[in-house]
């Protein structure tokens, strides 16, 4: 399964494009499968419809756990860095993390859960969080992990959206020197979430709670009640190869977030695959991902991927400055780390702390570094690549989505030659495809265009949940029998693919994707608001800020306090995530005279752009223009 030289890359992807099934079914041969498949692929892109491995049987947890008891149950599974680094970290083997989740797994079924059911899951990043993951997998339960930055109006979205019946939590959480009361915050959801009956509850940080009678159980209860039943196995669930494995909750350019739905078969092969592949992954290596798997790529890389592998995962419960910007340098040394997965936002903000927080630590165990989620720099890459890789780690920019469910376009660490803010190659499998503004392929090399795929892979999303009509609106209609990314992307003279962002609505803050219309829908909410429109701007940092324009006539007096209560609302209604970097004031915003806001002005003056802002002659008040111009922030 694992290419080692670019000649066999080239040979891969021929093989993949000539002759897909027999190439992935080759691919699926190196996973357990309980029965084997009828049909490798049927799909179309109009329905959509597409089935990877139809008849095949199996349960993902088997390829994450039990396969590698026999050989390697005592190799690190996931070790797990805390918060505090005086706390002590922990290690569970692939034994003690099989054992574990099979204990969660009765828990879960003792508390009324089944194949099928939806279980929310809202929780920092402790071991227990993959154990519970891994624990609804087991019984074909499927979960929608949401991240621990939103607010209780979103998780009660989600919860709602998906009807689930239990929520996994814990009493609360720490990043940084924040306390975060996940709990409490839980508690504030479900007051609109009719659907849940059951509430297991981890102690992580001691934050008092209120647990309500009939609903609220301790985890450790429960696991405690599992171990005096006295058996402690749990067979895992068959799933069938399309049957849901989970959701997760994305953001796109319009209304309310989309539950991405991922399938057991596939979503495994192709995490596995690109795992091994992308990563290069050697017996023995500690793997750290710094993402969180409330995200798709903790989803994916942190979990999945390395565990179907019989990897060595890093699992990291703080964020990269505390206490100081020299931590992950510092998890790096102590762990032995040798590769590092983590995100440009990451790497511009610890660059900002200057060089001192690397130097003194021991970066030699180091040999493959990777990137993921908004373009890197090439300012960036280089002081990745020198700095942190002492200019001998092949660098990974892989370049995916949640809808993708894994790694599409990257290097191969130490096949592919990289190139600085390139994602370079497909890989085999993935057909990527560029084309304009109608839908036409802009074809040869030194060219851009909107970043389509042509022919379905593995690991790709199924459906949305609940609305399978907006799958296929967001994804396949707009251009036809392709896949839409929403990205646009450019293809050099030697054929390396460099994204160059959204092409839509949809923002990417820190990593974090976040819809303009959701934040817009949120201001709008704050009672002296009248209308808004969000636009994203270029931010050092975080790769793009989030500027508002808000018409608020009455602005209660104080423009400063009217400012914070918009951002508390967004907090509130979102999460901290959304929240504006810059909020104008205007009396109005430029509209076409039906009535259409032009973007395309408002983004222009928030990138501090004014020289061209093309024509505007076509707008209802052209003189709201010349106003927003002298007011940008
Ligand atoms: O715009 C692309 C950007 O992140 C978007 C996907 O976001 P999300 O679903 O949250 O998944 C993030 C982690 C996979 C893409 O549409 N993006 C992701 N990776 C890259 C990237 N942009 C440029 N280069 C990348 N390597």
């Amino acid at each position: 399964m694992k290419i080692t030289s670019f000649d066999e890359y080239q040979q891969a992807y021929k093989k993949s494009v000539e002759q897909p099934e027999e190439f992935w079914a080759e691919v699926a041969e190196n996973f357990v499968w309980r029965r084997k498949w009828d049909k490798v692929l049927e799909w179309n892109f109009k329905d959509p419809s597409i089935k990877w491995f139809q008849g095949g049987k199996l349960n993902i947890t088997e390829n994450c756990l039990d396969r590698h008891l026999e050989k390697n149950g005592n190799t690190p599974a996931i070790i797990w860095e805390p918060n505090d680094p005086n706390e002590h970290h922990r290690v569970l083997t692939y034994k003690q993390l099989h054992d574990k989740v099979c204990q969660f797994a009765n828990v879960l079924k003792n508390n009324g859960a089944k194949k099928g059911d939806r279980i929310c899951i809202y929780m920092p990043m402790v071991p227990e969080l993959a154990i519970a993951v891994l624990a609804c997998a087991r019984i074909g339960a499927v979960h929608s992990v949401v991240f621990g930055g939103f607010s209780a109006q979103s998780i009660a979205d989600r919860i709602n959206d998906a009807s689930c019946s239990l929520v996994i939590t814990t009493d609360g959480g720490m990043r940084g020197n924040k306390e975060i009361p996940l709990k409490s915050v839980i508690d504030d959801a479900l007051v609109q979430c009719k659907s849940v009956s059951k509430v297991i509850v981890l102690t992580r940080s001691r934050t008092p709670v209120s647990m309500i009678k009939g609903r609220d159980v301790w985890w450790e209860d429960e696991v405690k009640k599992v171990e005096t039943q006295g058996n402690p196995a749990c067979p895992a669930e068959e799933m069938d190869a399309e049957d849901m494995l989970f959701i997760l909750y994305t953001s796109g350019s319009t209304g309310k977030p989309k539950g991405v739905v991922h399938t057991c078969g596939g979503y495994m092969v192709y995490t596995g695959y690109t795992f091994a592949n992308v990563f290069q992954y050697n017996k023995g290596e500690v793997y750290f991902c710094t993402a969180d798997i409330g995200w798709i790529t903790g989803h994916s890389y942190i979990a999945y991927g390395p565990l179907t592998q019989g990897a060595t995962a890093l699992m990291f419960e703080g964020i990269p400055t505390y206490p100081d910007a020299g931590r992950f340098w510092e998890i790096v040394d102590k762990h032995k780390v040798n590769i590092l997965y983590t995100a440009p936002t990451a790497i511009r903000s610890l660059m900002s702390f200057g060089d001192e927080m690397v130097d003194g630590k021991d970066l030699s165990s180091l040999t493959k570094l990777g990137s993921v989620g908004e373009p890197i720099n090439e300012e960036a890459w280089h002081w990745f690549d020198e700095k942190i890789g002492n200019g001998n780690c092949p660098i990974v920019d892989t370049w995916w989505q949640t809808e993708t469910g894994g790694i599409m376009i990257s290097p191969i660490a130490g096949v592919t030659k990289t190139k600085p803010s390139y994602a370079t190659l497909p890989l085999p499998g993935i057909q990527p495809i560029l084309v304009d503004e109608n839908g036409k392929e802009v074809e040869g090399n030194g060219v851009s265009g909107n970043l389509c795929i042509k022919f379905p892979w593995p690991g790709m999303l199924r459906t949305t949940y609940g609305d399978h009509e907006r799958c296929r609106t967001t994804y396949f209609a707009t251009y036809n029998n392709l896949y839409f990314t929403g990205d646009g992307c450019l293809r050099d003279e030697d054929g390396y693919y460099r994204i160059t962002g959204r092409v839509d609505d949809v923002l990417n803050v820190s990593g974090h994707r976040i819809g303009t219309a959701e934040v817009e829908n949120a201001i709008n909410m704050h009672s002296s608001v009248v209308e808004s429109a969000v636009v994203g701007y270029p931010h050092d940092i975080k790769g793009q800020g989030v500027y508002a324009y808000v018409v608020s006539p009455d602005k209660h007096g104080d423009e400063e306090i009217t400012r914070k209560d918009i951002m508390m609302t967004v907090s509130r209604i979102i999460g901290p995530i959304a929240k504006p970097d810059k909020i104008q004031f205007v009396s109005g915003l430029p509209k076409t005279r039906s009535g259409k806001i032009m973007r395309r002005i408002l983004r222009k003056i928030a990138e501090g752009d004014t020289s061209n802002l093309g024509d505007t002659s076509t707008l209802l008040d052209p003189a709201v223009v010349d106003e927003i111009k002298g007011g940008a922030l």
